[in-house]
């Protein structure tokens, strides 16, 4: 960590903050307000203290360390550049002449540095040990983020796992709750790594080693996070993007290896007999995930550097780190997803909308049906099955990132007809499917000709307001976008009453003046001039089988909140909120400087 901060201070990428500040809300505040600023920067926090508790810790804990595109670069390097090198091991083929031999040799060559290095005797990470009861959470800066949250979460820690017979190995990062002293939460969802490696244990009735590293080279955080398959060591990815093998030492009470340069690792056993309420956690959906239960592990020794320093993340509305993270992670991972859809050409995952809720991507269309092949390759493969909403292009679209101009080629190619609606796994944090971890599916062909017929009568967005609010009063506000397209938009405020099927339904006669209706609440800081949170909000809302609907020439989408109106049975969680008596407190004393405009931009 230290070499992470020399070299974010080197390249002007950090801020230094000497304040008094607490765990308990005020710095992941800061560090929440700043990764939302053009330009962020790391931030360090030099003088940490836990004030519900009168405790002071010698410990400085640094946020945000992929604080933007460049801090990305510099720990984990160029990510094109990284999937290309992936691409032309993919596409080896037997050298002939002598120039391709030698090139080929030095590609194999290189993988020698995949497989991490077990070293003997203690790593840095190692210099101070701390055993049983001496082994204290509590001498760690873990913060709470949000004032809902369960208490203190572990939000970077590298979790390192083994298979039951120990050939596999894993590192996933997942948020950590610290229970007690000795007791922390494993949140390792239903479809990760470490949880399939855990009913192994279980199933043979034994306890669990795992160890948690906390610090150390950056590159360790972002590789925990990749989506590789199981049985390939996360380490290994490490070793072939920084072209050198990770050093590992064995940790002190358990037989897991470890990075040895980690500032911190937290050793111990799950009982796989027993486990505990996880959460609530302000999560990066932007909504609380609520309590489940999930298993915990008993803390059997705390190791660290003799000068550690704490790592840690805030997650909440986007746009946050993870959209750095997730940049790198989507260049890296394409040529693997090309290998099992051999005609994409690109593909993107704008952050506010949450990475799995929302997909652009491009073909390369050779005949009827190939979109909709690829949308089942997509919904069928590892984490990519996580993905709720796909939309389609074709090779002549323009880049996927080109927020505009991709979103008018798009609506001139929206036909109801090539429209698929599925169902299949979604993510354990979705909170708007019907059942826990399994829902709804949109996919959207786009790579067909443009529409020819507009097929409506467009209407100003006051008088349409007014012919709607004349049938009833339930509409708030209307906006109308992209209205020089052949699917304008046309997105509404409600004060929910019923269900949205009925409001369309009585909204028959306005159908000829609308093509695309978008419905969201009124209330929940809703503005239908945000359209970046106005994304954020419907894609994370709508589960397709439920919240969209057909009339002959119109689709509606209900992004509004669902409760009994819906038959949603299920609790619907509340969003993530600044607390605003702890950010009027920092605006006071001078250490955050945001105004009206900046708080209704991103909804804090
Ligand atoms: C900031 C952040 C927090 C995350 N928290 C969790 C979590 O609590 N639980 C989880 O299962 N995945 C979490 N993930 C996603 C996993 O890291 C990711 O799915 C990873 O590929 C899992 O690795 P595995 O398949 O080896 O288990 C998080 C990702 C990020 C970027």
């Amino acid at each position: 960590m230290k070499e992470a901060i020399a070299l974010l201070k080197k390249n002007n990428l950090l801020k230094i903050i000497d304040d008094e500040l607490d765990i308990n809300l005020e710095i992941p505040h800061i560090a929440y307000i700043e990764i939302k600023k053009e330009n962020s920067k790391a931030l360090l926090f030099t003088n940490v203290v836990d004030k519900e508790n009168d405790k002071k810790f010698d410990v400085p804990v640094l946020m945000n360390v992929f604080c933007n595109e460049k801090s990305v670069k510099l720990f984990i390097g160029d990510g094109d550049k990284i999937g290309n090198e992936i691409e032309s091991l993919l596409k080896m083929k037997p050298p002939t002449t002598l120039s391709e031999k030698f090139s080929t040799f030095r590609k194999l060559f290189a993988l020698k540095n995949t497989i991490p290095k077990k070293n003997k005797g203690k790593g840095e990470c190692q210099e101070v040990i701390k055993l049983g009861s001496d082994a204290k959470l509590s001498d760690l800066p873990v913060l709470t983020t949000w004032e809902q949250d369960g208490g203190p979460f572990i939000t970077m820690g590298q979790v390192y796992t083994t298979s039951l017979n120990g050939k596999m190995k894993n590192l996933g990062m997942y948020r950590l709750q610290v229970y007690d002293d000795h007791t922390i939460g494993m949140h390792w969802q239903i479809h990760k790594d470490s949880n399939h490696f855990f009913h192994e244990y279980k199933k043979a009735g034994k306890k669990m080693p795992v160890s948690i590293g906390i610090g150390g080279d950056p590159m360790y955080i972002w590789c925990g996070q990749a989506p590789l398959p199981i049985g390939i060591f996360e380490l290994m990815l490490y070793g072939f993007v920084k072209n050198k093998n990770a050093q590992l030492v064995k940790s002190i009470t358990n037989n897991i290896w470890v990075p040895r340069d980690n500032d911190y690792i937290i050793e111990g056993f799950v009982d796989p007999s027993k486990m505990k309420i996880e959460g609530p956690f302000g999560d990066h959906t932007g909504y609380y995930t609520l309590e489940e239960e999930y298993p915990f592990m008993e803390v059997s020794a705390i190791t660290s550097k003799k000068e550690p320093v704490f790592l840690a993340t805030v997650v909440g509305k986007p746009p946050l780190e993870d959209k750095y993270m997730g940049h790198a992670t989507e260049r890296i991972f394409l040529p693997l997803l090309k290998t099992t859809a051999p005609d994409l050409i690109d593909y993107y995952m704008p952050e506010n909308g949450v990475f799995h809720n929302l997909i652009l991507a491009k073909i390369k269309t050779l005949y009827p049906g190939h979109a909709q092949q690829m949308m089942h390759a997509f919904w069928g493969v590892g984490q990519m099955s996580f993905v709720k909403h796909a939309l389609f292009v074709n090779e002549d679209a323009p880049e996927l990132f080109e927020h505009e101009a991709i979103t008018e080629y798009i609506l001139n190619r929206i036909n109801i007809d090539d429209i698929l609606i599925s169902k299949g796994v979604v993510d354990a944090l979705d909170h708007s499917s019907p059942k826990f971890a399994l829902g709804g599916k949109l996919g959207l062909d786009c790579t067909g000709e443009e529409i020819k017929e507009l097929g409506i009568t467009l209407l100003a967005d006051d008088e349409l307001l007014f012919k709607i609010q004349s049938i009833t009063s339930e509409v708030k506000e209307l906006k109308q976008y992209f209205t020089h397209t052949k699917n304008p938009v046309t997105i509404v405020t409600v004060e929910k009453t019923r269900s949205q099927k009925h409001l369309f339904e009585n909204l028959k006669t306005v159908l000829e003046n609308i093509k695309i209706l978008i419905i969201v609440d009124a209330a929940n800081q809703n503005d239908v001039n945000n359209p970046y949170m106005l994304v954020w909000r419907v894609v994370n809302n709508i589960d397709s089988n439920r919240d969209i609907y057909f009339d002959s020439n119109t689709i509606c989408l209900d992004g509004t909140n669902k409760n009994s109106f819906d038959n949603f049975k299920r609790r619907w969680p509340d969003d993530v909120d600044c607390t605003p008596s702890v950010l009027e407190s920092l605006s006071e004393r001078g250490i955050i400087d945001i105004d009206d405009e900046f708080k209704k931009k991103y909804q804090l």
